[in-house]
């Protein structure tokens, strides 16, 4: 299979009527790149992803592939292949003839197609079932299906939305190793659409977040974990305890607040706006520990464990302070620690480098 495109998005904007679907959406997508484009309902990546395609004007704005304009390029002719949460398969045909559908329609010769045909279902390893209907595989096949047929006419990009969103859990965890896989193999670029952030960071070499049809930020999944640029990041991606307070100290290089009676502290970030007089910092779980005896730690704060839930591989912990301020802790181990309970005692603990501010006022 042939590799990936470079796909430069720019200014790139959908409006419907008074609503702005997609507004100023600016990508520099690498050759054989996954990229995925994550946010919640409503927040624009089907829109983008479909001007991509084809299938929606841009209002506004630029999407060049290997350097050149595709927006006047009618869909057949942008050499890009689809799959979406419903895979529709076509159920009276056979899977081989599924597949063999996009090149019929492109016009190409019986042997030719029967060649590109088994080397599709090879690479979704389905080569023995060329012959069945889409009603006698299961539903993670038939979405390997779908793969193959958007796979067949060796697209230089493939666009997926939301494909894992009708697999149960256990399919789409396999799936995932699947795509991941494939992608090696294809080399093609892939746009991937998910609001699930698991499947983002698992899958993605970059992701970008969308919220009301802009792009929030775009990094490694690691990048957007570790140091989210904004409130809206760092409370998508990963679970975390987002504390904001009035400004109490905000001279130095580290702010402190008050939230609600408690005084937290987090270095200021170089990039980030000083904050005056109000501030959000995000404190992931497992930076907070609970701390044993005389156990140091640059902050810490007393108060009661209220509700605690295991997880299987670690136990998060619902905190109280003295405050009144709640925290969610999470503590890695298989077993449940038996002297934590409801109403004990307990101390947090963290450093100060663990407080990222991500809002300023
Ligand atoms: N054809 C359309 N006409 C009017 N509004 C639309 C149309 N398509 C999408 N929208 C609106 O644009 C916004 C973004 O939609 P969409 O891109 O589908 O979001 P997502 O895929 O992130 O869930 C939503 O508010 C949606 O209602
Ligand atoms: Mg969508």
């Amino acid at each position: 299979m042939q590799g990936g495109s470079r796909i430069q998005i720019s200014d790139l904007s959908k409006h419907y009527g008074p609503v702005q679907a997609a507004e100023a959406v600016d990508l520099d997508i690498g050759q054989g790149e996954f990229v995925t484009f994550l946010g919640p309902s409503g927040s624009g990546k089907t829109t983008t992803l479909m001007m991509v395609a084809g299938f929606t004007v841009p209002t506004r704005g630029d999407i060049l592939v290997d350097g050149r304009s595709i927006v006047p390029v009618p869909v057949h002719k942008r050499n890009i292949g689809m799959v979406f949460q419903n895979y529709a398969l076509f159920p009276h045909m056979s899977v081989a003839d599924n597949i063999a559908f996009p090149l019929q329609m492109r016009g190409l010769g019986k042997s030719e197609i029967r060649e590109r045909v088994a080397r599709a279902l090879d690479l979704v390893r389905l080569g023995q079932h060329g012959g069945r209907r889409p009603k006698q595989l299961s539903g993670g096949q038939q979405q390997r299906i779908a793969l193959a047929r958007a796979l067949v006419f060796e697209p230089s990009i493939l666009l997926l939305d939301e494909p894992l969103g009708a697999l149960d859990a256990k399919l789409r965890e396999e799936m995932k190793f699947e795509l991941k896989q494939l992608h090696h193999r294809i080399g093609a670029t892939i746009l991937f659409v998910t609001h699930d952030q698991e499947e983002a960071l698992t899958l993605s070499d970059r992701i970008a977040v969308f919220n009301d049809g802009r792009i929030m930020q775009t990094g490694r999944p690691d990048e957007l974990y570790r140091a989210p640029a904004n409130r809206f990041v760092a409370d998508f991606i990963g679970e975390t305890n987002l504390l904001s307070g009035r400004v109490t100290d905000g001279g130095g290089e580290v702010i402190t607040i008050d939230a609600g009676g408690q005084s937290f502290a987090g270095r200021m970030r170089s990039g980030f706006a000083r904050p005056s007089s109000e501030a959000t910092f995000t404190l992931r779980l497992e930076s907070l520990r609970i701390l044993r005896g005389e156990e140091p730690a640059d902050c810490r704060a007393e108060g009661v464990i209220e509700e605690f839930l295991y997880v299987g591989n670690s136990t998060k912990y619902l905190v109280r302070l003295v405050s009144g301020q709640r925290l969610t802790a999470r503590v890695p181990g298989n077993l449940p620690d038996e002297t934590l309970r409801v109403n004990s005692k307990v101390t947090l603990g963290w450093n100060i480098d663990d407080m990222l501010l991500v809002e300023a006022a």
